[in-house]
């Protein structure tokens, strides 16, 4: 078998764990916790619970703060797919396990994908654990997901992106956010490939070119999201300010505590927000 033969296959055997898992619940929103979000999974009710391990093609998680685990269950009464952690082009250039997650929650009746990622503000006004939707990104990993052969079972070879943080389902985040009285800034993230922070100067070039936030993921599951005909939304947790724009030395650990402390307003932006998406 080729490696494009065992994606498919792998997309065919997860969509069909997926579906099984879901039983009755049948969700069409599926969740991407960013790191230190984890929280939001303990809040799901009737919930059943996959290790990545189980889902073939899934990928295998590295980094503290991703737990690599699949959840299906009712937030507020609502159906929804928790996928908590997610593989960085920062762990590896091999697009395949990102694919599959994506591929197959889409196979298995998915229709609006949403993200979530810890990230560096680069506006003054947006402070630290405050949230931002995503309004549109700048992919400046060097790297799609979709090169090489384009399996069109899956989507077109080309397809725009004009819109890829649908404009109707942030007019929705937005009304949600303002009802429950949650700051909600809105910004353009940009995607740089890590594993090291930016360098003040880097920031100074992102800012230059309108970019509202910085991060290390979103913008790959964005792509083939959008290849393959699901939704996207999208919300940024402000971690803490670019390299530069403050004297805070920038550490994993910081993210993961300044994530914990906006996971609370983000958990019910979320638990609200599926209501209505
Ligand atoms: N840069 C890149 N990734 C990040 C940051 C940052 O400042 N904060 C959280 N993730």
């Amino acid at each position: 078998m080729t490696e494009q033969q065992q994606h498919v296959e792998n997309v065919r055997l997860s969509a069909a764990k997926i579906t099984a898992a879901c039983g009755r619940m049948a969700p069409k929103i599926a969740i991407v916790l960013g790191s230190g979000l984890g929280g939001l999974a303990g809040r799901l009710q009737e919930a059943v619970t996959l290790s990545y391990g189980e889902l073939p093609g899934f990928p295998v998680l590295t980094v503290a703060g991703h737990a690599g685990k699949f959840h299906v269950g009712k937030l507020d009464g609502v159906p929804v797919i928790v996928l908590n952690g997610r593989k960085h082009f920062y762990e590896t250039s091999d697009a395949y396990p990102l694919k599959t997650m994506i591929r197959a929650v889409r196979a298995a009746g998915v229709e609006i994908l949403f993200l979530s990622n810890a990230a560096g503000s680069l506006r003054p006004a947006m402070k630290v654990s405050e949230l931002m939707l995503i309004s549109d990104h700048i992919n400046f990993l060097g790297l799609n997901p979709l090169t090489g052969p384009n399996d069109d079972t899956f989507g077109p070879r080309f397809f725009p992106v004009a819109e890829a943080w649908d404009p109707a389902l942030r007019a929705k985040m937005k009304s949600v956010a303002q009802q429950q009285g949650i700051a909600l800034h809105e910004g353009v993230y940009v995607a740089f490939r890590g594993p090291s922070f930016e360098t003040p100067a880097e920031i100074r070039m992102v800012q230059g070119w309108g970019a509202d936030a910085v991060g290390m993921s979103s913008v790959p599951d964005c792509l083939l999201a959008r290849h393959c005909g699901l939704k996207v939304v999208g919300v940024s947790c402000l971690t803490n300010m670019g390299a530069g724009l403050s004297d805070e030395i920038l550490s994993h650990a910081h993210t993961l505590e300044n994530a914990a402390k906006g996971a609370a307003a983000f958990e019910r932006l979320v638990s609200a927000a599926v209501k209505v998406l």
